[in-house]
């Protein structure tokens, strides 16, 4: 849609226009995120009345229509079969009667999947359509990793204080708690960065909120799977290590030197399922890994 503005010139207002069966005037959608591929909404969803995210990635208008389906499907499906897998639900075709295109989940019983451990530690799918290009998932209430990191309390020289310095060593342990349990269950994020992992925000007590380090209080719970692949490789873990590191130093200079508490329980930690021998060779190719990131960037 184009407007003119005060002095005369075009303004080009974007439109979100939802997907079929969402309904701007009957439901309200707030925009949260808009990234290069998808539009992020935190809304309701309609069959249990619990607040959810909506995912939507709309159509490329400069990219070949077929192509266009086919990657948004993709992405659609790489996320949705991953979160399923991880949250031990299963996947049913609704009533749509057409091929199953639109699917809702249904509650597992046991011993349906292989269940591994990651529940609470990736939204549950509630929804999604991949032919309208749609994704509905739990809202985890919160704050992303890259936020609550930026939030920490630092002092008069812009240091991190102890207090502040303890609470993100914690906060790293359990990201590298998370990522061994995501590797072992066979899984490869992909895209693992801090804006890519949210803090659930725990219920306020009187003593939490006195305390200084209560801000990084929460579990961590990984989100944005849409570039995911299935792989028990120790490259694919070191590459997907590797991405978090770059990721962490370039966004948090300052904290890049905490770093290695993630690798460190990644590891060590009986928590994460890499502990013992393989964690160590996933280290050791991470060696490899950024040795070859090294290189690349000398030679440009
Ligand atoms: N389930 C959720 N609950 C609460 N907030 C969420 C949820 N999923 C995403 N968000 C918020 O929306 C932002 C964007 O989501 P996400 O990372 O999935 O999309 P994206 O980066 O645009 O995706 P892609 O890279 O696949 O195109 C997140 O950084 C987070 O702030
Ligand atoms: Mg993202």
């Amino acid at each position: 849609m184009a407007a003119t503005n005060l002095i005369g010139t075009a303004v080009v207002e974007v439109e979100h226009k939802l997907p079929l069966p969402f309904d701007e005037s009957q439901e309200s959608f707030e925009l949260i995120a808009q990234g290069a591929e998808s539009l992020l909404y935190r809304t309701t969803f309609s069959a249990t009345g619990q607040p959810a995210a909506l995912k939507v990635r709309p159509e490329k208008k400069w990219r070949h229509p077929t192509l266009d389906k086919r990657l948004t499907r993709a992405r659609i499906l790489a996320e949705a079969r991953v979160l399923v897998k991880l949250s031990g639900e299963g996947i049913v075709a609704s009533g749509s009667g057409n091929s199953g295109k639109r699917a809702k989940v249904k509650q597992p019983r046991e011993g349906d999947h292989d269940v591994a451990g990651l529940k609470g530690f990736v939204p549950a799918v509630l929804a999604l359509d991949w032919e309208s290009g749609w994704m509905m998932t739990e809202w985890i209430e919160g704050r992303t990793v890259k936020k609550a990191v930026y939030d920490t309390k630092t002092d008069r020289n812009g240091d991190n204080t102890t207090e502040a310095t303890e609470a993100l060593k914690s906060l790293l342990a359990c990201i590298g708690e998370v990522i061994g349990i995501l590797h072992a269950s066979g899984v490869i994020h992909g895209d693992l960065t801090t804006s890519n992992m949210m803090l659930r925000a725990q219920p306020s007590t009187p003593e939490s909120i006195a305390s200084p380090t209560s801000s990084l209080a929460g579990d961590i719970v990984l989100i944005d799977f849409g570039l995911s692949s299935q792989s028990v490789s120790e490259e694919d873990r070191a590459v997907d290590l590797y991405v978090l590191e770059r990721a962490f130093g370039s966004t948090h200079p300052r904290e890049e030197y905490l770093f290695p508490e993630v690798l460190k329980t990644y590891a060590e930690s009986t928590r994460s399922g890499m502990h013992g021998k393989t964690g160590k060779l996933v280290l050791r190719k991470l060696e490899d890994v950024r040795m070859r990131g090294r290189k690349k960037s000398m030679l440009g």
